[in-house]
């Protein structure tokens, strides 16, 4: 790469032109070419976010992926500079009166680790494995319930209950109780971006639930042997350490919370970019229909890359003056990393901007990189893979219902989703 010129206090190279505008509309619907001005001119850039908070924005793949992995740069927000002014613009909205602060994304080494440990005893490998078949039926069901209308959103009626129903089977919450979560859950996408109100209120709600199912399901450990993920994260010890119903319901919360928008969006987002690339798509139909399942599976890893749910990783903060990419970061500044911007960093991707579900050597970003990297790796590919592969099946000429610049995006900050996707194709059964 080119030798580093001087930089001005935001890490802009000062001859560079000014930087686009960030966070807009346009921005929402297509960041990619403002992420290859920064990658470019400005790689570890200070600007101010939609909520007023400043941070750093890390956007080439090699800083980026440095910077997930640096151990001075702190998830817990009590290292945050403005933390101490009790501005409280970072975090889940309501977590903090819920007391479910204490999950995996906001600790650090030691707890975290024995929280990761604890958790992963439970939510195995194998465990997701065999939950293969009642992912399959689900993303039946939910296509049963549109396919003879020839029409449908496919994040409504598709994208966003399946992974909902698919996280409340897996943790043991009744099938009666299933649509309470989806209607909370539904307030926190709704509101994600706006009024804290709506999404504090539902977040609420899912803690006083998750209480008392926890409770229970304690009370009755034993009797009925249960095998959901709850069940198993009140018996996983180490070392003859338990997991406290504090640290179950947090977990549990963050397990909803983690994976549901971002499957959500890896269906959407998945789904688009198919129906955007014919060619892509006409492909893995085939693969498909001859019974190989090898292009799904690297196809799956390359939508990530390409369009990933997670457009910037979860917040961090330097806990100490450091340095990313030769610009100076002061301790207790956040920083946030650019997974969507890293994944497309021709220095490590040759085409980024193209869609290729045959690539090789593809390790993205888009399930992040080192302590934190996320937990729900092999339920999310099992449900994307599942999803977009029964899709293609059943609406074999499943196309856009509406002209691309009709279609929405959330415009949240973390994650990268549609509001909408209408589609059309041929009725079946
Ligand atoms: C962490 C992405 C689905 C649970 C993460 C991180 C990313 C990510 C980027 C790291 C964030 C950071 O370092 O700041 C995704 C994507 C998904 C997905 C793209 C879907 C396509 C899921 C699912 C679950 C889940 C289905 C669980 C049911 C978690 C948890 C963490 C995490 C618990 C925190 C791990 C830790 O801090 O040790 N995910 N995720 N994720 N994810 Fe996922």
């Amino acid at each position: 790469s080119s030798p580093r010129r001087t930089t001005d206090h935001s890490g802009t190279r000062s001859s560079a032109c000014p930087a686009p505008a960030l966070f807009t509309w346009e921005f929402a619907s297509d960041p990619y070419p403002a992420y290859a001005w920064l990658r470019e001119h400005a790689p570890v850039h200070r600007t101010a976010l939609p909520s007023g908070v400043e941070a750093w924005l890390v956007t080439r793949y090699a800083d980026a992926r440095q910077a997930l992995a640096d151990q001075r740069l702190s998830k817990n927000p009590v290292h945050h500079s403005e933390s101490a002014h009790g501005k409280g613009k970072i975090g889940i909205p309501g977590e903090r009166s819920a007391n479910l602060m204490t999950h995996l994304l906001n600790i650090d080494p030691p707890d975290h680790t024995r929280l990761r440990r604890l958790v992963s005893k439970a939510f195995t490998p194998r465990r997701v494995a065999e939950f293969a078949p009642r992912v399959q039926e689900l993303t039946d069901r939910l296509i049963d319930g549109f396919v003879e209308k020839g029409e449908a959103d496919l994040i409504h009626e598709f994208a966003f209950p399946l992974p909902i129903y698919a996280i409340c089977e897996m943790l043991g919450v009744p099938r009666e109780d299933q649509d309470d979560f989806r209607d909370w859950a539904g307030m926190m996408i709704r509101h994600g971006g706006g009024p804290r109100g709506g999404v504090a209120r539902a977040v609420k709600r899912m803690r006083t639930y998750l209480a008392e199912l926890i409770h229970r399901k304690r009370e009755s450990l034993g009797e009925e042997g249960a095998d959901d993920l709850i069940s198993g994260l009140i018996r996983a010890s180490d070392h003859g350490e338990h997991l406290t119903e504090n640290e179950v319901a947090a977990m549990a919360f963050i397990l909803l919370f983690a994976g549901f928008e971002t499957t959500v969006n890896l269906i959407g987002n998945g789904t688009l970019a198919l129906l955007r690339h014919p060619e892509q798509r006409a492909r893995l139909q085939h693969a498909l229909a001859e019974g190989d399942t090898g292009l799904l599976a690297t196809g799956v890893e390359e939508l990530l890359r390409y369009d990933g749910p997670v457009e910037l990783a979860t917040w961090r903060f330097a806990t100490q003056d450091l340095s990313i990419g030769g610009v100076r970061i002061a301790e207790g500044d956040p920083v946030l990393v650019v997974l969507a911007a890293a994944d497309r960093d021709p220095a490590r991707f040759p085409d980024p901007d193209t869609l290729d579900l045959a690539r090789r050597d593809n390790q993205h970003l888009g399930y992040g990189h080192g302590i934190h990297y996320c937990l729900g790796a092999p339920l999310a590919r099992l449900e994307g893979q599942t999803a977009l592969a029964t899709l293609l099946r059943r609406l074999p000429d499943l196309r856009p219902a509406v002209a691309p610049e009709e279609l929405r995006w959330r415009g949240g900050l973390i994650m990268r989703g549609l509001r909408t996707l209408p589609v059309e194709f041929t009725p079946g059964d």
